[in-house]
C-alpha cells in the first residue's frame, strides 16, 4: 500500500476537471457557493478543527503526516509554501523535522491561521520564520518560482478551480522544485470501499456532531471526498498544469492518496 506508483498518461481517457464546481458534487456551479461554504464551515470549526481529524481519523492522520514530511525534500534553506495550511499541522511538523529556511503559511479562512499563530506563540514553529498569509490558493499573490517545496494537505478538495491551483502551484514553484499533496481518496478494493463509504456517510457527521454540534458541516465533508478524483485522474490534472512525472502512494487502504510532482 505504500509503494509509489509512476503514472502514464490515462490512454484516450478525459478528464473534466478544468471546469469550476460545487465541491459537494464536482457539478459544475459558481465557485462563490463553494468559497463561501468553505470560509463558513473552517471558521467554525477552527477551534476544534486539529481534535476532529486526530479522532475521526482514529490516528492515522499522524502517520499520512508523517509521510507527507518524509516525502517533501526540505533542507535547512529551503523556501516552502504550505497552501491551505489551516492552522499548521503539515508547516509545524516541516519545522520540527527539517528546521528550512523560511516557511509561508497560507490559508483562505483567517480562523484557521488564528489558530496556526496561536501555536506560534506556544513554539511550535521550533524558531524557524513561519509567515502567516490569508491567501486563496486560487489566486497567489507570490512571484514565479519563490518557493522550493510547496505541501498541500486536504486542501485542493475544497477548491471549486482545482487546475488553476495546481497551475498556481506550478507556477510559485522553482524549477525542479516538488509539490507534495496529501488528500482524502476512495478505497479501490469493493469491501474496504463500502466500510469506508458507510463511515462517510454516518460515521464522520457524527464525530463532527460530537466535536462542534455542526453535524452538516461534515456531512459536506463526506460528500467532498466521495466527489473528489480518483488518484490517477488527479494525476492527469497534475501533468496539465505542467508537472512532467506526478506520482502517488495510498494509505490506509486508499482512505487518502499522497501525491508527489516535480516542476
Ligand atoms: C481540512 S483543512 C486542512 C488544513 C491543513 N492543511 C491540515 O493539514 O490540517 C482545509 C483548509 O483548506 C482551506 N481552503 C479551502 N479553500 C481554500 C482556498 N481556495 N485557498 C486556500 N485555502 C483554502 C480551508 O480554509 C481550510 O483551512
Amino acid at each position: 500500500m505504500s509503494a509509489t506508483h509512476p503514472i502514464e498518461p490515462a490512454a484516450g481517457e478525459a478528464v473534466s476537471e478544468d471546469r469550476v464546481i460545487d465541491t459537494a458534487t464536482g457539478e459544475e456551479a459558481p465557485a462563490e457557493l463553494s468559497e463561501q461554504r468553505v470560509l463558513g464551515i473552517f471558521t467554525e470549526i477552527a477551534g476544534q478543527y486539529e481534535q476532529f481529524n486526530h479522532a475521526s481519523s482514529f490516528g492515522q492522520d499522524h502517520h499520512w503526516l508523517d509521510r507527507v514530511v518524509e516525502l517533501a525534500p526540505v533542507t535547512s534553506r529551503s523556501r516552502v509554501l504550505d497552501v491551505a495550511g489551516g492552522t499548521g499541522e503539515v508547516t509545524f511538523a516541516l519545522c520540527r523535522s527539517y528546521h528550512p529556511a523560511h516557511i509561508v503559511l497560507s490559508d483562505y479562512t483567517p480562523g484557521m491561521l488564528e489558530v496556526a499563530k496561536q501555536r506560534i506563540a506556544r513554539g511550535d514553529a521550533c524558531g524557524v520564520d513561519v509567515e502567516t498569509r490569508v491567501v486563496d490558493g486560487q489566486d497567489m499573490p507570490f512571484a514565479d518560482a519563490s518557493f522550493d517545496v510547496v505541501t498541500m494537505a486536504y486542501g485542493i478538495r475544497n477548491m471549486p478551480d482545482r487546475m488553476a491551483c495546481l497551475r498556481e502551484i506550478y507556477r510559485v514553484l522553482e524549477p525542479g522544485g516538488t509539490a507534495v499533496i496529501l488528500e482524502f481518496s476512495t478505497p479501490p478494493r469493493p469491501i474496504e470501499r463500502a466500510f469506508y463509504n458507510a463511515y462517510l456517510r454516518w460515521g464522520i457527521p457524527a464525530w463532527g456532531d460530537h466535536f462542534t454540534g455542526k453535524r452538516d458541516d461534515f456531512v459536506y465533508l463526506a460528500r467532498s471526498i466521495k466527489a473528489f478524483p480518483a488518484p490517477d485522474a488527479f494525476c492527469d490534472m497534475l501533468r496539465r498544469a505542467g508537472f512532467s512525472d506526478p506520482a502517488f502512494e495510498r494509505k490506509s487502504f486508499g482512505a487518502v492518496a499522497i501525491y508527489t510532482a516535480v516542476k
